[in-house]
């Protein structure tokens, strides 16, 4: 009795009901008149002792249940979907589905590229995983370069320690120009990582807008109205400052501050593109010349938006995504 049992139960469970024939068949095969599996069982129950009948006939009596509820549970869902199928009328107005809102870290940065593709950037998106020549060598950054500490990042390959999370979308820079020839103005936003402890003012992942120009006499003059244009374009009329500074692919090198809540803001940094890159990407230094920038998304979205700390962005709360409208 009990190898009897056991095989119905596995029988049972092992029934994939997927069609009215099958769960006709099913319920036959088990529950048939004659020769139903626990019908059989059942009179064969008759001839047990009394305990044997008590005991395996509460066993017999739940398989018979179990056989009956698959049944049922398959008639429900197959009812269910045909009656969706039948009552689908494609002239009911749909349902009004809540529409979410952008990211402010989306919105600046399509701002950024309506702005500067207005006078002439194109767009491009260059690789988050980058080699090391790319993202420090080739922008004058040589392997003990002091700056290289300041850009601390990850390193995807631990033996040859060459692959790695991009420090900043400079990189880009030397992706494109190693590809064209000048003149073109281009911009790139996206992500950049850095090994750094996360605060309310930094974080190990933040983005970044690179914009370079190059052409016969780019001058530092046409930097600054570049810059002052963008600056201008979301804070309205405002002071703004070019303070020198250093980058080891710039010469000169500027940092831009705004002058803002009775303080100056540093917001990016800037300069002239130094010939040993253009050299690097092979492009004629006597000839050409050219502008970068660079400035972090976040921070820009922090003034823009009045904020105080950087971890909102990626926490995911709903109330504070659900603030940002597109106003630009
Ligand atoms: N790559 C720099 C950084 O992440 C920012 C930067 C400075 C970009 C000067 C530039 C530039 O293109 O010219 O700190």
């Amino acid at each position: 009795m009990d190898k009897k049992i056991d095989q119905a139960k596995e029988k049972i469970k092992c029934f994939h009901i997927k069609t009215y024939n099958d769960s006709e068949t099913f319920r036959i095969q088990f529950l048939g008149k004659k020769k139903g599996i626990l019908t059989i069982l059942f009179k064969e129950l008759k001839q047990t002792s009394i305990h044997e009948r008590k005991t395996y006939g509460k066993i017999i009596n739940e398989l018979k249940k179990e056989v009956k509820n698959k049944i049922k549970i398959f008639k429900l869902k197959n009812d269910f979907q045909n009656e969706k199928i039948l009552k689908f009328d494609p002239t009911i107005p749909g349902e009004s589905i809540e529409i979410g809102s952008r990211h402010p870290i989306s919105l600046i940065k399509e701002r950024i590229i309506t702005l500067l593709t207005r006078i002439g950037f194109i767009y491009v998106d260059g690789p988050e995983i980058e080699d090391d020549w790319h993202n420090f060598t080739a922008l004058n950054i040589p392997i003990y370069h002091p700056s290289r500490d300041m850009q601390d990042t990850f390193f995807l390959c631990k033996k040859n320690q060459e692959i790695l999370l991009r420090t900043h979308t400079s990189s880009v820079q030397i992706r494109y120009m190693k590809k064209h020839s000048p003149p073109f103005r281009v911009l790139s936003i996206g992500k950049v990582y850095r090994n750094e402890t996360i605060s309310s003012c930094s974080n190990f992942m933040f983005h970044q807008a690179e914009g370079f120009y190059i052409d016969k006499k780019v001058s530092f003059s046409d930097l600054k109205q570049t810059i002052h244009y963008l600056i201008s374009s979301f804070f309205g009329e405002v002071k703004i400052r070019f303070r020198p500074s250093y980058f080891p692919f710039t010469e000169p090198s500027a940092e831009v501050d705004i002058y803002c809540n009775s303080g100056w803001l540093e917001i990016m940094g800037c300069g002239m593109i130094d010939p040993k890159v253009l050299k690097n990407v092979n492009i004629d230094s006597e000839i050409y010349s050219g502008f970068a920038f660079g400035l972090g998304i976040e921070r820009l979205s922090l003034i823009i938006y009045q904020m105080k700390d950087i971890r909102i962005y990626f926490n995911n709360d709903i109330r504070f995504l659900k603030q940002f409208k597109s106003e630009f």
